[in-house]
């Protein structure tokens, strides 16, 4: 039998899996015996419709050889079949028969057959027929895998660049409360207490992950705020104040005109941190909707933790006179809808103050039936907690 000289070609890859599907034993032999020349293939054979649908669903062939006539159906239904499977969708399949008429041929390729061969077949042009197709195969499984690799590289990078840009946000952040006196436990809560109202609201997920994101530099402004003003343990005066708003303008003016979703949120919620929603806020004024969804989300964890913790000119609230006070502020300083949220969700919410500072729990009765938290530290609220509540909102 003449066959072509496969032996050390070095694109081959051994390994790959042809199925033949033919009535005739001697035709199945025949076949087997050419095909056996190629380096590295692998054969099945059988004889019958039903034969070869249960080799293909229990293995994955790289190349099919179909007679036209079955025994238990033909091979175009055959084909057809196959097609739908997503596994067989790409493999080359030839028909082998003694005589198709135009019609049939177009039924076959509209089914999905590649490549016809007619009986009785040559045993070289068998053998480089299948051998071209294999490579056809071949070449379509490394592009799949290639793609599948540079896939893979762009997810990896993406994700690194944007652990490296979070990373960056929270180093940044972190320096701002520096100044401030703290330990960056502020900007990790408002962060988590942020997420967890915005999930609350329904917004989109990425949205939510954006303003978890970007809610630690909604202070980032007060790098221009002078250290006197910022640690100052006394009441602000008029112009201290003054100065001390500046912050939210500062703000603005540092992440102004970014060009990523995270920088652009981040505007907003600086921008709009301190406005409130009854339009008596700073700087703008703005009421109730006119405010940006993500700072009037900010607003309620922002002045919760302020309240919640120890500043240079005050001494941490206990969480149930917290809560208090940020349901009382709802409808004026405080979107309804968040405030809410922020009660609905108390119980993340006292996780999230207890996990990130361990000594803080509930002094008394604040949020829903039983989920609060226990009975724990009270800090001893100073005598002066409505003054000092308009200072943890400075
Ligand atoms: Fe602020």
């Amino acid at each position: 039998m003449e066959t072509l000289p496969f032996d050390g070609m070095d694109c081959w890859e051994p390994g790959e899996r042809l199925l033949i599907v033919d009535d005739s034993r001697s035709v199945l032999s025949l076949m087997t015996v050419a095909l056996g020349q190629l380096p590295g293939v692998e054969i099945d054979a059988c004889l019958t419709w039903n034969a070869a649908w249960n080799k293909c669903l229990s293995n994955q062939y790289d190349a099919l050889i179909v007679d036209y006539l079955l025994p238990e159906g033909d091979g175009i239904s055959l084909v057809r079949q196959l097609r739908e499977r997503e596994n067989y969708r790409g493999i080359p399949i030839v028909m082998v028969t003694s005589a198709l008429d135009r019609e049939t041929r177009f039924e076959a390729l509209t089914a999905g057959v590649n490549d016809f061969l007619t009986k009785p077949f040559d045993s070289f042009e068998l053998q480089a027929r299948i051998a071209n197709l294999l490579a056809l195969r071949r070449a379509q499984v490394q592009l799949a895998r290639h793609a599948a690799d540079l896939r893979d590289a762009v997810i990896r990078a993406t994700r690194e660049i944007a652990l490296r840009e979070e990373e960056m946000i929270w180093r940044l952040a972190l320096a701002v409360e520096m100044r401030d006196g703290a330990t960056g436990d502020h900007v990790s809560r408002v962060a988590e207490i942020s997420r967890t109202i915005a999930r609350g609201l329904g917004l989109h997920e990425h949205l939510c992950q954006m303003i978890y994101l970007a809610a630690p530099l909604h202070d980032i402004g007060k790098i221009g705020v002078s250290d006197a003003i910022l640690a100052k343990p006394g009441r602000l005066s008029a112009e201290e104040m003054r100065e001390m708003r500046r912050h939210v303008d500062y703000g603005t003016r540092i992440l102004d005109n970014g060009a990523s979703d995270l920088v652009k949120v981040a505007a907003t919620i600086v921008g709009g941190h301190h406005e409130k929603w009854d339009g008596s806020g700073y700087p703008a004024g703005l009421a109730g909707d006119a405010i940006p969804i993500e700072a009037r989300i900010v607003a309620v964890a922002d002045v919760f933790d302020a309240l919640c913790s120890e500043r240079p000119y005050k001494r941490a609230w206990p969480m149930d006179k917290a809560v208090t006070e940020i349901l009382s502020g709802s409808g004026s300083h405080f979107d309804p809808a968040c405030v809410d949220i922020f009660w609905r969700t108390l119980p993340e919410i006292s996780s999230i103050m207890v996990r990130r500072q361990p000594a803080m729990q509930f002094a008394g009765n604040g949020g829903p039936a039983g989920d609060v938290g226990a009975d724990g530290v009270d800090p001893s609220p100073s005598p002066d907690q409505a003054s000092n509540s308009k200072r943890a909102m400075r």
